[in-house]
């Protein structure tokens, strides 16, 4: 009779450039964030995004942009993400579990870096939404606060709720003792955090850009209209916001700079899936 060959041992599938989820923490029926392991050889400039996914079930990555919002220093990688109910990748993706894989292409692009700007004295990083993202990991490099007598964040969502990462990253910041090692006692005084909603109750309600507009978020700040000659800007946000802050921005005499010609401000879009 005829012996076969034992079948080959199932093996567990490895997908390309994986990664082991480490956290997932639901912020709100719109948002997630998840930390990963980090790939030995990964270097990174704050601000900076990388193509990430899942297997596709016609057997091809689905991947997409994402910031990284974790500082170059942490161990792990950190995402912050939307969660769209019909959306190609975040319908799969808000459902992974500590242990589960991601794919990660290690190679890290974007212009919301320090290298794009000129020395300046004042930094303003612009957010709507999960644009906040790379500014979670620009807010905790050091270089920020060496670079600039001040940073202001501004964040503006549509709910309270949609806040709370942004609010959180800040606390933790001021008391982080690693990076007051680093950069000084006294670092968290230079940081302005502003944040403001528009279809919820809040403390200041308002799209950013109307609030500039008026006036009124120089007063609350105590600090004068944005000029090419002490302000720098990065922006991160809905494309509406990126066209309609950058016209302002150029309005104050700010010009858009880039890796190859540093200038006065850049701009990236938020990840939307
Ligand atoms: P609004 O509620 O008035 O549309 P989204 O969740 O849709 O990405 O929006 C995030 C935040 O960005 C919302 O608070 C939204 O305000 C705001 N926004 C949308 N378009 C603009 C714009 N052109 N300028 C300033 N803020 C904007």
């Amino acid at each position: 009779h005829v012996t076969e060959a034992a079948a080959p041992a199932a093996k567990t599938p490895t997908l390309p450039d994986a990664q082991t989820v480490t956290e997932v923490r639901h912020w709100t029926d719109r948002l997630f964030s998840f930390r990963c392991t980090r790939p030995a050889s990964l270097r990174f400039r704050s601000g900076e995004f990388v193509m990430i996914g899942l297997m596709g079930d016609n057997g091809k990555p689905l991947l997409r942009a994402y910031s990284i919002a974790s500082p170059s220093w942490d161990e792990e990688l950190e995402f912050y993400s939307i969660k769209v109910q019909d959306g190609p990748l975040t319908s799969k993706l808000q459902h992974i579990k500590p242990g589960d894989q991601i794919i990660l292409r290690p190679k890290p692009v974007g212009t919301l870096v320090h290298d794009a700007l000129l020395p300046g004295r004042r930094i303003w990083f612009f957010a709507t939404g999960t644009g906040i993202a790379p500014f979670a990991s620009l807010l905790r490099d050091p270089q920020t606060y060496s670079d600039y007598e001040e940073v202001i964040i501004t964040h503006t969502c549509r709910e309270v709720g949609e806040l709370q990462y942004g609010k959180e990253l800040i606390e933790s910041i001021r008391q982080d003792e690693l990076l007051a090692e680093l950069i000084g006692e006294g670092f968290a005084d230079k940081l302005r955090y502003y944040p403001t909603t528009t279809r919820e109750e809040s403390a200041k309600m308002g799209r950013i850009t109307d609030l500039m507009r008026k006036g009124e978020v120089f007063e609350d700040l105590g600090v004068a209209p944005l000029s090419p000659e002490t302000d720098r800007a990065m922006v991160c946000g809905n494309l509406a916001f990126n066209l309609e802050i950058k016209d302002m921005l150029e309005e104050y005499g700010l010009e858009e700079g880039a890796n190859s010609k540093p200038a006065h401000y850049v701009v990236e879009k938020a990840f939307l899936d």
